[in-house]
């Protein structure tokens, strides 16, 4: 049965990746879309092929989640033409480097908190209420398993991603008595522009996270986020970890060397 069809959609991070996946799955399944993110012309392609493919046509927004007046203005500008959000999946994410502790570079644990942690807050500050003054809504938030188990040199993104299973479980406490669900998805190893974001735009060390074995794609991610969202109003995931098969745990993996 589909539950998706009709529902107004906001996706934060749209521009690639899991999020540009998630609005495709969304569109072909006939949901309305908002589509935020900083680079507005990938959302102006992005939006074009879906009005090609499904007919769908989706509110843009450059929004810079970090920028907590460019997302009240954005949430605003929505509310205000009666376009609250059935359905919010706090998407934007990223990686800053990668180094030990004591070596770690704090313009890139500034990126990562500011985004992933108080972008997501900015976000969920300016929709959630209006989801609560109506009783209906779905917030979707991505953690990851790298919020699940720490790995080396992995220590402040780690950090943001214990912090999102936190938010996500405070959420849900905190929308007790109305029926809005909060769910989290944390993906293991899905190859998307995260590495290349993660390694400062070094493509072949990007490349090499995912050699060997073979990785989630983003459409994977966006398969689970539907089954989540396509649920019945009684039924809630909490937290779905998805990995690659070949991935044991947060970073054993198995890897085909030859
Ligand atoms: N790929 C993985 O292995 C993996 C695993 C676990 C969890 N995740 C999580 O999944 C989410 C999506 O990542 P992805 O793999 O799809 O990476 P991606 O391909 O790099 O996409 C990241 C998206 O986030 C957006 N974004 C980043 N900073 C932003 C900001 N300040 N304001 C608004 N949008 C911003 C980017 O858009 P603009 O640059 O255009 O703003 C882009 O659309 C992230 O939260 C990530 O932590 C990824």
């Amino acid at each position: 049965m589909n539950r998706i069809e009709g529902k107004l959609i906001l996706i934060t991070g749209a521009s690639s990746g899991i999020g540009a996946a998630c609005a495709r799955r969304f569109a072909a399944e006939g949901a309305k879309l908002v589509l935020w993110a900083r680079r507005v012309d990938r959302l102006e392609r992005l939006s074009a092929d879906l009005r090609e493919r499904h007919a769908t046509s989706a509110l843009l927004a450059q929004v810079d989640v970090r920028d907590r007046a460019a997302v009240n203005r954005a949430a605003g500008d929505l509310v205000a033409g009666g376009h609250v959000p059935d359905v919010l999946i706090n998407n934007a994410g990223l990686a800053s480097g990668m180094s030990k502790i004591h070596e770690g570079d704090p313009e890139d644990w500034d990126r990562m908190i500011d985004t992933n942690l108080k972008g997501l807050l900015n976000v969920t500050r300016a929709i959630l209420p209006h989801m609560v003054a109506r009783r209906r809504g779905h917030v979707v938030n991505l953690g990851s398993t790298a919020g699940h188990m720490t790995y080396p040199q992995g220590n402040v993104y780690n950090a943001t991603k214990y912090g999102v299973r936190a938010l996500s479980e405070g959420m849900n406490l905190d929308v007790a008595g109305t029926p809005i669900r909060v769910s989290s998805v944390d993906p293991g190893f899905a190859e998307t522009e995260f590495s290349e974001v993660r390694f400062h735009g070094d493509a072949a060390r990007a490349k090499a996270v995912y050699r060997g074995f073979q990785p989630l794609t983003a459409d994977d991610i966006a398969d689970a986020i539907a089954y989540v969202v396509n649920l019945p109003e009684h039924v809630n995931v909490l937290d779905m970890v998805i990995v690659p098969t070949a991935q044991r745990n947060v970073y054993v993996v198995d890897r085909n060397e030859s």
